[in-house]
């Protein structure tokens, strides 16, 4: 969807450029990014999953990429690379264009790889508390540790197949998914539909299909449904604005985003 959005935004603009996807393995990272800066290559997003890895091969992390520990955009300046992380401004700004309240919110995140990190990040400068959900606990034990270095909030950690899911589903307001789970258009963790009620916001950074089983489930129950592929617009319009200086159009990359699958 990347491509389709961003050279959506260069037509616009009018700026001479082309966004191509590649599909890199892990065991080829490092020599993709050396020939991508051989090529003169000016920018470039990273996809899971390599947005922890990439930060060992980039010449400089922005502030918040370094806190974070994850790069989601990389701008070249001359033949150095500076990582980004614009994932987490993204969701932000998502979920306030859907209508959510973010300060004093209680958030439960279910993942806590490269994007679980940067949304965590973001969350906890408004957050009253989060929870972290990980099929593997030591990642979220990890993510947790280093967040309460940095904030002081209520920050609990449980694993995915634990009992504490179901009540930390009805405590929470912003309940984001950022695991794959869901893009087999299947949705395997024991969540349950009498566990959401109106009033909650629920994220999927899943947008293929753009209606995963979870925001389904979540909007039969009353809650606020918002899919992946708002999120992927708007951290998208942030990455456009590393690359270029210029204000995104984002009007015009949610429409080309609409045209591939309705939002
Ligand atoms: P991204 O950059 O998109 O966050 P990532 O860093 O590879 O990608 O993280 C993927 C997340 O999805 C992790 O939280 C991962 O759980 P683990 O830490 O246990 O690996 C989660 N994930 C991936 N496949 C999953 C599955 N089948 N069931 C549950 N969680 C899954």
């Amino acid at each position: 969807m990347s491509p389709v959005i961003q050279n959506a935004a260069f037509r616009s603009t009018r700026i001479k450029a082309v966004y191509i996807p590649f599909c890199v393995n892990k065991s080829d990272l490092r020599r993709s990014i050396d020939a991508l800066r051989a090529l003169g290559i000016r920018g470039f997003n990273v996809t899971a999953p390599h947005k922890v890895e990439v930060c060992r091969y980039l010449d400089k992390l922005d502030r918040l990429a370094k806190e974070i520990g994850s790069v989601n955009t990389v701008a070249a300046n001359g033949k150095l690379f500076c990582g980004y992380n614009t994932d987490g401004i993204g969701a932000l700004r998502t979920l306030e264009e859907a209508g959510a309240q973010l300060d004093g919110s209680s958030v439960l995140l279910l993942g806590a790889g490269g994007a679980s990190r940067a949304l965590a990040y973001s969350f906890a400068s408004n957050a009253r508390t989060i929870r972290i959900v990980n099929r593997t606990v030591l990642k979220a034990r990890q993510l947790q540790h280093r967040l309460q270095k940095r904030f002081k909030l209520d920050i609990t950690v449980a694993s995915l197949a634990g009992e504490s899911i179901k009540q930390f589903v009805e405590d929470a307001d912003i309940i984001v998914n950022a695991t794959s789970m869901g893009q087999n258009g299947r949705f395997d963790p024991p969540i349950r539909k009498n566990w959401f009620h109106q009033g909650q916001f629920v994220l999927d950074l899943v947008y293929r299909p753009v209606e995963t089983v979870l925001l389904k489930v979540a909007r039969s129950a009353g809650a606020t449904a918002v899919n992946g592929l708002r999120m992927l617009v708007n951290q998208g319009a942030c990455s456009f604005e590393i690359w270029t200086s210029r204000s995104a159009p984002v009007a015009v990359m949610h429409k080309a985003a609409r045209q591939e699958g309705p939002m």
